[in-house]
């Protein structure tokens, strides 16, 4: 999806001081001197993690340069923050190389996740860490079921499926983490998205948003500009509607790398 409206867009999603409380700062002790962030996408949780720990070099890489600009400008002056843009699947690290490297919200878009985790693997420090966050049944968790709408998103979830798009990556992170040798497992679940009656002013324009950057390739799963349309308003009145639910779940899988590669 490169549309420019993405890089704001993932940034309004993210509470980047939350998301260092929890899952960065117990990790972080006298020894840690550089962290990763794999697919850092508008780059606002990688630039917060300079901000706050300025003696520890932070990187961010992603595919594409358009969505981290715009905090690398801003934050020009931080000698401790980099972004690089490249590939999850190879990236242009020496091996060994970080104390922390984590990847959130990338592997669900991955024709290659395990490969991804390996390559992270690769480039952690031995007795580093490993973070793993992702999303489960994204899109698939409603009640009542409407069943006209749930056949549309089960062909929007197909047609999104051939470019790698996994609604189910969440559950799959722990065996995948086994797979790639990582030790000292630590799985977090919680709950995410979860609009029980109307969805709140916040989240109900990211999602107008959200579902309107995918439009054109919602249009390509169902057809036409007219059918996708109608999905769309038909999805947003589904969330707006004070008696249904939708939710999905959050999986954080936290190792550590204990040899060395
Ligand atoms: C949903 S965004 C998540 C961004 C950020 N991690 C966050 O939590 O807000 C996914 C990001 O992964 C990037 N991406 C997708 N495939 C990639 C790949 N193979 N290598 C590097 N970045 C990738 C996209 O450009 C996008 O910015």
């Amino acid at each position: 999806m490169d549309d420019t409206r993405e890089s704001s867009r993932l940034k309004s999603k993210v509470d980047p001081d939350t998301f260092i409380k929890k899952y960065i700062s117990p990790l972080i002790n006298p020894n840690i001197n550089n962290i990763l962030d794999v697919g850092c996408g508008s780059g606002i949780i990688t630039s917060t993690i300079a901000k706050t720990f300025k003696n520890i070099s932070i990187t961010g890489i992603d595919l594409s340069k358009q969505r981290f600009n715009d905090e690398r400008s801003k934050h020009s002056d931080y000698k401790n923050l980099n972004f690089i843009q490249g590939s999850a699947e190879n990236m242009p690290f020496h091996s060994n190389h970080f104390d922390i490297v984590f990847i959130r919200f990338l592997l669900e878009y991955s024709k290659s996740p395990l490969r991804i985790i390996k390559e992270m693997y690769r480039v952690t420090k031995p007795n580093g860490f490993i973070i793993l966050q992702d999303l489960d049944a994204q899109l698939a968790t409603h009640y009542p079921e409407n069943k006209s709408l749930q056949n549309r998103l089960d062909i929007i979830l197909k047609h999104l499926s051939k470019s790698g798009f996994d609604p189910y990556i969440g559950r799959k992170l722990f065996h995948f983490g086994k797979k790639a040798s990582l030790s000292s497992i630590d799985l977090q679940l919680e709950p995410y998205h979860l609009f029980a009656g109307k969805i709140d002013p916040h989240n109900e324009s990211l999602w107008d948003l959200k579902l309107d950057i995918a439009l054109p390739e919602i249009v390509k799963a169902l057809g036409s500009k007219d059918k996708a349309t109608q999905f769309k308003n038909d999805y947003m009145n589904y969330l707006k509607d004070e008696s249904t639910l939708t939710f999905s779940n959050l999986f954080t899988l936290t190792g550590k790398k204990t040899t060395s590669c």
